[in-house]
């Protein structure tokens, strides 16, 4: 396997992309930084992480068998590698905050961002970033963020887990490709955060409202029961679950 260890960078994410422009890289090769100085996140946000201490890198996926149509298994496939490779950890109360937020006792701890490249020829290449909040102790007093070393009262190897995390990747690509699909999705739907729950949900224009989270569709969408018992979908950028 092909890993490209950085000291400092913009984003492993770009980076990765910008290889890709110029180079053919091996399947699964690994962009892993010690500092990114403009970590991306979802929605335009930025990613921030303090140096040396978590984990920021991209996996290139080139042979995602499944087609456009089914994009979003990616999704679900990397939001369980991450979950699962820190449950092994022993921390607990962890959930998958739609659409691929990693929360501990609902603090985000990771985070994933992926950026599809349709080529001329139909084939589809993923770069899929990973941030885990790893041995970063002091977050700004309104985040909502934490680490691993928060919630274990005790620091973590950053190699170990990014194996582990990429292990977990072939596992879950594997079951894909040999047809586990409805087993991944049920794994994934189980361990939503506030599935089944009354929630509170706030779109684009700052109105809030309740709803309770019925399911994820395979398009992705978040399928929200509302009070007037409507049932409505939304697309990532659509809505943002408060709690
Ligand atoms: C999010 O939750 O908003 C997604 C965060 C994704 C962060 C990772 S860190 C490695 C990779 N490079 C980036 O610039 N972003 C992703």
């Amino acid at each position: 396997m092909n890993i490209i260890k950085l000291d400092a960078i913009g984003s492993t994410n770009v980076y990765l992309k910008n290889l890709l422009a110029n180079l053919n890289l091996e399947n699964f090769t690994v962009v892993v930084a010690e500092n990114q100085t403009a970590g991306k996140g979802q929605r335009g946000a930025v990613w921030n992480s303090e140096p040396s201490s978590n984990l920021t890198f991209s996996v290139l996926v080139k042979d995602l068998l499944l087609g456009i149509e089914s994009i979003y298994d990616l999704n679900v496939a990397v939001s369980l590698s991450v979950f699962n490779a820190i449950k092994i950890l022993g921390i607990g109360g962890l959930s998958i905050k739609w659409p691929n937020d990693i929360l501990a006792d609902n603090k985000k701890v990771g985070g994933i961002l992926i950026e599809n490249i349709i080529k001329s020829n139909g084939e589809i290449f993923s770069v899929v970033g990973i941030g885990i909040n790893v041995n970063q102790k002091i977050f700004g007093d309104l985040s909502q963020a934490s680490s691993l070393a928060n919630m274990a009262g005790k620091d973590f190897d950053k190699e170990i887990l990014m194996n582990s995390v990429l292990k977990q990747l072939r596992y879950y690509f594997n079951s894909l490709r040999n047809g586990h699909k409805k087993a991944i999705w049920q794994e994934y739907h189980n361990n939503l955060y506030r599935i089944s729950t009354p929630s509170a949900f706030e779109l684009p224009s700052g109105e809030r409202f309740m709803g309770i989270i019925q399911n994820v569709s395979q398009q992705g969408t978040l399928v929200v029961l509302l009070e007037s018992g409507n049932t409505v979908e939304y697309y990532i950028k659509e809505v943002k679950i408060l709690y």
